[in-house]
């Protein structure tokens, strides 16, 4: 039987420590507060979650799992899960104060082999600039090779009815690629969900789309899954900007609150029809722009009658801004990336593929392509355009004509049938020396740095 040794009993602890215990694992709880550990060894949870608490109780049945303020008993884990807070201090500064405690705790007991697992929140970083010294400090072992680091952000949403830390999806990330696969086959058995890797998660999880009546498929979540991130700090910045994004969104929605107000219509009615709406929610991704003649559009008329009734909805005005500058924004990552290779925009030849504003319309309307052309001709670039959907702006017949000559590429839109043709082509064997992949449709590791240099957005 595997020993795990759970640091901080709080929401995410106790709940977390409960869940090894009935599946089988013999935990130790550790917290520095007495009033927990007595709260806890009399069979009482010490705050009030309906899950928290039924997980709870079957653990304290199953007999697995005991409760100490005392660290020397620590010594028969193999898995230490850290869960203790990770606040801002006055400032507003992280204050990495209790985490630090908890590295004293745990760093003596380290052996070859063991697994440590970060889940308490932290920024990006942390845990390679941070954690991973001191805890090499104070077991005399190296982190990676003699025990694994993971980092394993916990998402649990205190009295949500459903989801439960024994279903909600995980993410982890470690310092070595072995680290990552151990900790996430002690997350897959607990959860009882399955690995996927970051790289093709969207992919593996098709065969798990259920079919409408016309054959068509939608997404579903597996429950309990674990996806393999491809570094520690992936893992850390998948919890601190999913964070981000919600922060956002609310403050969104606090707009558009503002914006009732001031038109005289119920929000919450308003967000309960969109509600209704079962796709083009999430997850969202950042690209060379947004088009259309929705989301492009809508926006624009919202801000209108909104200062027309009084209120400047800043958010708005603040995001089209950031959306509408993004063909500007890729232009410049082009000019950059050029520049590297000692060549200038003017003058150059450069493909765009992809004119329409969305993969697989021939809809044109508010269409980045159109800025970015604009840009790209004002600045003196030698344009080449092909898009299957829309030969109107074409300038050559196909892909290989389009990039065959030229120096660079930009990729406007992600056509099934121009990713997949893209692909196959060997973009150093036409002469290419920069891609700028605007929907981030290709795989930045099939390209080889030194003959071509690859630039998603954001990636
Ligand atoms: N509460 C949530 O909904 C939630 C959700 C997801 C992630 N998180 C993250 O999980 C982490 C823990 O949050 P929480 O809500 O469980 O906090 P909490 O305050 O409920 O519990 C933390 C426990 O850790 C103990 N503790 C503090 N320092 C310690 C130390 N050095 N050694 C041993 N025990 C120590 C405290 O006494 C407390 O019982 C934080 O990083 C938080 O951001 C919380």
């Amino acid at each position: 039987m595997k020993h795990v040794a759970v640091i901080g009993l709080g929401y995410v602890g106790l709940p977390l420590a409960s869940l090894c215990a009935v599946r089988g694992y013999r935990v130790l709880g550790f917290d520095k507060k007495h009033s927990v550990i007595d709260s806890i060894n009399s069979g009482q949870c010490h705050f009030r979650d309906k899950n928290a608490e039924l997980l709870f109780s079957e653990a304290m049945q199953s007999g697995n799992f005991e409760a100490t303020s005392q660290q020397e008993l620590l010594t028969d884990a193999s898995i230490y899960i850290i869960c203790v807070p990770t606040p801002v201090d006055s400032s507003r500064n992280p204050d990495l104060s209790p985490l630090l405690d908890a590295l004293e705790v745990v760093g003596p007991h380290l052996e070859r082999g063991d697994l440590v697992v970060i889940e308490s929140t932290v920024f990006p970083g942390t845990c390679e600039d941070v954690v991973a010294p001191r805890l090499a400090q104070l077991s005399n072992l190296t982190p990676g090779r003699d025990f694994f680091l993971s980092h394993c952000p916990e998402r649990i949403n205190p009295g949500d009815a459903f989801w439960h830390c024994g279903n909600i999806p995980r993410v982890v990330g470690a310092l070595s690629d072995q680290g990552a696969r151990q900790a996430a086959l002690f997350y897959a058995d607990i959860l009882g969900g399955d690995i996927f890797d970051v790289r093709t998660v969207r992919a593996a999880l098709r065969p798990k789309f259920r079919s409408n009546e016309y054959g068509l498929q939608v997404t579903q979540v597996p429950l309990g899954s674990i996806t393999m991130m491809r570094s520690i700090r992936d893992a850390e910045a998948v919890k601190a900007m999913e964070n981000t994004v919600r922060d956002v969104n609310i403050a969104f929605v606090n707009e558009l609150a503002k914006i009732s107000d001031a038109l005289k219509l119920d929000v919450v009615d308003i967000i309960n029809g969109m509600a209704t709406k079962p796709f083009g929610k999430g997850p969202f991704y950042p690209g060379v722009g947004v088009g259309g003649h929705c989301i492009a559009v809508d926006p624009e008329w919202l801000k209108m009658a909104s200062r027309q009734a009084g209120f400047i909805p800043e958010i708005i005005e603040l995001a089209r801004a950031t959306n509408t500058s993004m063909p500007t924004y890729t232009v410049q990552l082009l000019q950059d990336l050029l520049n590297e290779r000692g060549m200038p925009v003017k003058g150059t030849q450069v493909a765009i593929l992809g004119t329409t504003y969305k993969r697989d319309t021939d809809d044109l309307r508010e269409s980045p392509f159109y800025p970015l052309r604009d840009i790209l001709k004002r600045k003196g670039a030698s344009l080449r355009v092909f898009d299957s959907w829309n030969p109107a702006e074409n300038t050559h017949s196909d892909i290989t004509s389009a990039l065959h000559g030229a120096k660079a590429a930009v990729i406007v839109t992600d056509h099934t049938e121009l990713k997949a043709a893209l692909s196959g082509v060997d973009f150093a064997g036409l002469g290419i020396e920069v891609v700028i992949d605007g929907r981030n449709c290709l795989d930045p590791e099939s390209f080889d740095a030194e003959s071509v240099i690859y630039k998603g957005i954001g990636r």
